[in-house]
């Protein structure tokens, strides 16, 4: 017989170091892969949104374009509907938020009929000009922000809403 025998001690030691790892892996890493599943996520394909819109259909009239995407907040997916005021200056497509300076409602092209070329958020009575500029006397402080905007096959792309060029 050998001298290396395993002490009936030794067995259970040995023995329930494995069992006890390897219930404790199979825990940890279920937690482990939720807390970094996000971060191992492919992105998407860009940071711009396909709309509806054909960029010929535009004039220099505000008009409202919707759009969707699917937002991901660390593991949870939603659908997200936003919308833009977009218009044609020239040969240059402008596209504003409609997220007001003030308190955050949403403004509306020609809302106001005593200013129907101008931008009116009905909550606080605030007022843009076309451009997305806050008509001094109102209530916003700042103008709306602009879209980045980009095409594809005729149809227009928004993008990441950043601060006004226009002004
Ligand atoms: S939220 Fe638009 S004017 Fe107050």
């Amino acid at each position: 017989m050998s001298n290396n025998r395993v002490s009936r001690r030794q067995f259970l030691g040995y023995t329930l170091t494995g069992v006890g790892g390897f219930m404790a892996a199979g825990m940890l890493m279920p937690m482990v892969r939720f807390a970094v599943d996000p971060i191992l996520q492919k992105k998407g394909d860009g940071d711009f949104v396909q709309t509806a819109q054909k960029i010929s259909e535009l004039s220099n009239e505000p008009t409202r374009v919707d759009f969707s995407y699917e937002q991901v907040d660390g593991w949870y997916t939603s659908e997200v509907t936003n919308s833009a005021w977009v218009y044609k200056d020239g040969d240059n497509v402008i596209a504003l938020s409609p997220v007001c300076k003030h308190l955050g409602c949403t403004v509306n092209w020609g809302g106001d009929t005593a200013h129907p070329d101008q931008f009116f958020c009905p909550c606080h009575l605030g007022r843009y000009e076309k451009n997305g500029k806050n008509v001094a006397g109102t209530p916003p402080l700042g103008p709306l922000d602009q879209y980045e905007i980009s095409e594809k096959d005729g149809f227009l792309l928004i993008g990441k809403p950043t601060e006004n060029t226009l002004i």
